[in-house]
């Protein structure tokens, strides 16, 4: 974010349409909002970005799952997401998808720019993808020779012809940009791992694939109806195709941006892979990427398929929308991880929404109205509280500066440490005392100073809490604009006299759990409409339940062992021969050697994963999967019960 009277633009990542919109999500864009609201706030030029991310092997792997085109199942669940955001009331300017005509239009005039340039070249690619994070790995990279580094699902062996841009050509000025620019990666820990991944060598990044069609196709003068763009370089120019870049290019003039606010694991592609195709562009450079941590659940990484999602709709509902924001942004430091736990959300409802912030108000509502008719006047308040002026000036001063710096916990905690001058100042001064001494204009003067502390306070969080701070507002008599920022925050100036109103009690206490706790979302959610007795048939639609034919479509079969071996060099893998009535016996290299021998394992039985597309691992075929259970205690082959007969299906 820069000062005001300047462009800020302001981007979310655009959000993959294989997942459905969790509090994950939700806090990028709710950070992305307060930002952008706040920066309005400020008289600046704002523009506001967020969107859907949906090309790729991931998505079409899912669409396909789903029995729908790639396209149908992204207008599905890009719809989802637009709705969420317009029902958070998100403050965007511009919704992008990356099926947009005008997007992939934009992306094909930056890969024929960066390909005059020289920066890109056709050659042959040969390594390991992780569909998963749509990501290229070296052998090098991958944890036990076969999972992804990321996020721990298996790789597959990619080879084919593919164009590659010169990455490698741009670490010099990569790490010049870092350098010169301090806080072009925030937080600075974020920022000195990428440095150091960029100091140990950048190799060329492969940009189109050819084993699928679902991406932006090259542009029609290269003549490469084969190749799709790599989802990353397609999903990356969404910030400068969202302003037209390549089509219309009047919204240009805000880039660059401001801020990128991305989550930890997407930093490298923005830091590094980002700013090295805008060089490639010749455009400037982003300002600020600001990479935040993840929420989690009992310690694990929220995601769809952990099913341990938290619905952000469902803890809105029942929390409502304001306290939810200001949770999120108040709970954890930027950067840093967070365990999800409603308790903590509910303590900050009672206590700093409720008792702090709420309180004040109907303090201020409950001295005006029973001393003064419910008028405030700020005529004496320089007089009688020039001190707790000052108090409040040189901390309100200084926390702007934190959210420059995306420290946003410690912005709301300055503006709660103002609450405290507040609500301190009424015991210390006594009000109903002074109106009984007969002092009423010193009376006066303290709640004007309490109402002017509110109205300060209320411009500072109006980002964050739009709806409550609106109400604040109205109950204060002030609006909420430029003009009064300017005022107020600015000039320090004091407000006109004014007429309090009551309003209904904003934060009410809540004294147990919403929300069921342990489960997860999906479980909620059907509990929540079941209790509202919708009909159950929307569960399936809504939370991907697979019907029984699906399952069907997964072969399972009990197999026997009938020779094992250890595979060399590896840590993990066993090399099994597994007798499934075929005829022949399968060779299976399963991930097990920790946890059983060679010698145990021949002549038992094991549930096989028979219809799996052959995988290579370490140089060897492998033709299906063991099942198996893994926890803290060890992992466990699931086997029947009783000895079956050989090639048994499982139903
Ligand atoms: N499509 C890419 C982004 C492309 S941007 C050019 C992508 N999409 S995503 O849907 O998987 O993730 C979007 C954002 O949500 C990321 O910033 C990611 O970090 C964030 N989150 C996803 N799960 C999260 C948590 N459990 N906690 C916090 N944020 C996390 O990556």
């Amino acid at each position: 974010m820069e000062e005001s009277c300047k462009n800020v633009y302001i981007t979310t990542p655009i959000y993959y349409v294989n997942d459905v919109a969790h509090i994950g999500h939700a806090y990028t864009t709710i950070i992305a909002d307060m930002l952008a609201r706040y920066s309005r706030l400020t008289g600046a030029n704002t523009y506001f970005l967020t969107g859907t991310d949906e090309h790729g092997q991931k998505i079409a792997q899912s669409a396909e799952l789903r029995g729908k085109t790639p396209k149908e199942y992204a207008d599905e669940v890009s719809g989802k997401f637009k709705a969420l955001w317009d029902d958070f009331d998100i403050s965007y300017d511009k919704f992008i998808r990356t099926t947009d005509d005008e997007h992939k239009i934009g992306v094909q005039a930056a890969f024929q720019k960066m390909y005059d340039k020289g920066d890109i070249y056709k050659g042959d690619y040969e390594g390991y993808y992780c569909v998963s994070c749509e990501t290229f790995f070296t052998e090098k990279q991958l944890v036990d020779e076969q999972f992804c580094p990321d996020c721990g699902k298996p790789t597959n062996i990619v080879k084919e012809e593919s164009y590659f841009f010169k990455l490698s050509a741009y670490e010099d000025r990569l790490l010049k940009w870092y350098e010169e620019n301090e806080d072009c990666i925030l937080p600075r820990s974020k920022k000195n791992e990428i440095v150091n991944f960029v100091q140990g060598g950048l190799r060329d990044l492969s940009i189109s694939r050819t084993s699928f069609d679902w991406g932006v196709k090259l542009p029609e003068s290269m003549n490469e109806p084969k190749h799709v763009m790599y989802v990353w370089l397609d999903a990356l120019m969404n910030y400068i195709t969202a302003l037209g870049y390549g089509t219309d290019e009047k919204e240009m003039k805000h880039w660059p941006a401001s801020t990128h606010l991305v989550g930890k694991d997407i930093l490298r592609f923005h830091s590094i892979y980002w700013p090295a195709f805008l060089m490639s562009l010749d455009l400037p450079l982003p300002k600020h990427i600001a990479a935040h941590g993840w929420w989690t659940r009992d310690g694990e990484k929220m995601s769809k398929s952990k099913g341990n999602v938290v619905d952000p709709k469902l803890v809105a509902d029942a929390y409502g929308l304001d306290a939810f924001r200001y949770f999120m942004l108040r709970e954890v430091p930027f950067g840093q991880d967070g365990d999800f736990s409603q308790k903590a959300l509910m303590d900050r409802i009672n206590s700093d929404l409720g008792n702090d912030l709420g309180n004040l108000l109907n303090r201020i509502s409950g001295m005006s109205g029973k001393y003064f008719d419910f008028k405030v006047s700020s005529k004496d308040v320089k007089k009688f509280h020039q001190k707790e002026l000052d108090e409040v000036e040189a901390i309100l001063e200084n926390v702007e500066e934190y959210l420059y710096k995306m420290q946003l916990n410690r912005y709301l905690e300055d503006i709660w440490k103002v609450l405290t001058i507040a609500n301190k100042a009424i015991g210390d001064y006594e009000p109903w005392n002074l109106m009984k001494e007969g002092k009423t204009d010193e009376a006066m003067a303290l709640v004007a100073l309490i109402t002017n502390i509110m109205a300060r306070v209320s411009l500072l969080l109006d980002s964050v809490m739009p709806e409550k701070i609106g109400k604040i507002a109205a109950s204060l008599g002030i609006t909420i604009n430029n003009e009064t920022y300017t005022s107020l925050i600015l000039n320090k100036e004091l407000i006109a006299d004014t007429t309090i109103t009551k309003v209904e009690q904003l934060f009410p206490r809540i004294e147990e759990v919403l929300l069921e706790q342990a489960k997860p979302a999906v479980v909620e959610k059907a509990v929540a409409e079941v209790k509202s007795s919708k009909k159950e048939e929307k569960i399936e639609e809504d939370d991907n339940l697979i019907t029984i034919d699906k399952f069907f479509e997964t072969s399972l079969k009990i197999g026997t062992i009938v020779a094992a071996e250890e595979v060399p060099k590896s840590k993990k893998l066993l090399k099994l021969q597994v007798d499934l009535g075929e005829g022949r016996n399968r060779q299976i290299l399963a991930g097990i050697k920790e946890f059983y021998s060679a010698e145990e394992l021949v002549g038992t039985q094991a549930c096989v994963v028979a219809n799996l597309k052959p995988a290579k691992l370490m140089g060897m075929i492998s033709e299906g999967m063991l099942m198996a259970a893994k926890d803290e205690n060890g992992l466990s082959l699931i086997r029947p019960e009783t000895p079956k007969q050989i090639g048994t299906k499982i139903s």
